[in-house]
């Protein structure tokens, strides 16, 4: 029995007719760029993130980009973040002309650290950039406690619906944060059937900021305050994902209910670390991530046996090519790197059927001999 990584067709099958239909309204319309479909998303993501504004754009990356400028990270500062994450955390801060600044994650969660996000901090720091990794949120209140008066970018692109528990309170991914942004590619756990970004915050100010630079920096068209970009969601999108949001809950419940199976599958395997969520959170399992010795020959018999996996990520951005400039040596972040070389993410979305989660088990469960 084949289980690919993620089955985008079968969760598809089970909400076609509603999707279609939201869509060829969109198309019967003609009307394509941003307007009321957008503007429902909206409201819908600001109710779900407990934040009081959000503002759609053109991707994850753009949401980043977006935040980021209208913060006004540029040239001459530096920006604080971890390395153990998706390329555009740091390919934005560079394409703003600030200077990313990497830390270490904790061993466990693989989010950032505040100490050393804090140890980070110089005069030129001018925002920090904590990325909810996975699905679980990173100790956002400690990042804000320990950097006082830095604005925070919640890179919340995997964990849209995440919460965790702060002083008795659940808190939404993105509600603290200065901005939130997250990610609607189509694997994530809200998707759409093509590109598409957020952004949340509870500052109006800023709120009208992003809406200006996703349309070329002008409230009124034809009038440009500040140059801005071309980075709009569409109608087509919206449609889409405000179909998807009501399934969100019980989507990421199943994922939930999926590692915990594996959890109890894997407990006692030696070789292999099941994912640690920190008790405070709820995390939505957007990867269910093992550290795995023999990791690549794991993989590798996994994939001959019709199991699909992936590295998430198997080189920290500290070490990539394009930030040799920024100097950065092997042992630079030697927690990062570590998990580079160790981790592996095993099918989690909620379609998975019983018997394909077994076949994962049984396959795993083989490799380690037991
Ligand atoms: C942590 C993180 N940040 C940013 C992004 C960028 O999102 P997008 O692919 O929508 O541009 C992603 C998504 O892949 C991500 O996982």
């Amino acid at each position: 029995m084949s289980v690919p990584l993620l089955d985008l067709r079968a969760q598809h099958a089970t909400i076609r007719d509603e999707v279609v239909a939201a869509m060829m309204k969109t198309v019967d319309s003609q009307l394509f760029i941003l307007g009321a479909p957008v503007e429902a998303l909206e409201r819908e993501v600001a109710e779900l993130s407990h934040t009081k504004f959000a503002v759609g754009c053109a991707s994850g990356t753009d949401a980043l980009l977006l935040a980021l400028r209208a913060l006004d990270c540029g040239a001459g500062d530096e920006v604080i973040t971890t390395p153990f994450t998706f390329f555009a955390t740091a390919g934005t801060i560079h394409n703003v002309g600030a200077k990313p600044v990497f830390v270490d994650i904790d061993p466990k969660t693989f989010n950032i650290l505040p100490g050393a996000a804090a140890a980070a901090r110089t005069s030129r720091s001018k925002a920090c950039v904590p990325v909810d990794l996975f699905g679980q949120m990173a100790p956002i209140e400690d990042v804000i406690k320990a950097l006082p008066g830095l604005p925070v970018i919640e890179d919340a692109a995997q964990s849209i619906g995440a919460r965790r528990s702060i002083d008795g309170e659940w808190r939404m991914a993105g509600e603290l944060a200065t901005i939130g942004t997250f990610s609607f590619f189509p694997s994530k756990n809200l998707g759409g059937y093509g590109d598409g970004g957020m952004m949340v915050t509870q500052d109006e100010a800023l709120a009208a900021r992003l809406k200006r630079l996703r349309m070329h920096g002008g409230a009124k068209q034809y009038f440009h305050d500040e140059v801005g970009f071309n980075s709009r969601l569409d109608a087509l999108q919206a449609v889409v994902l405000s179909a998807k949001l009501p399934h969100l809950a019980g989507w990421s419940a199943k994922r939930r209910a999926n590692a915990a199976y594996y959890n109890k599958a894997f407990a006692g395997v030696s070789g292999l670390t099941t994912p640690f969520i920190d008790p405070a959170n709820e995390s939505i399992f957007n990867q269910y991530t093992i550290r795995a010795e023999k990791r690549d020959a794991l993989q590798a018999y996994l994939k001959e046996r019709g199991i699909g996996t992936s590295i998430y990520y198997p080189l920290p951005l500290h070490l990539q090519p394009c930030f040799a400039y920024l100097g950065y040596k092997a042992g630079s972040c030697p927690e990062s790197e570590r998990a580079a070389g160790e981790v592996l993410s095993l099918p989690i979305y909620p379609e998975l059927t019983n018997s394909q989660l077994d076949e994962v088990i049984e396959n795993v469960r083989a490799f380690y001999g037991v």
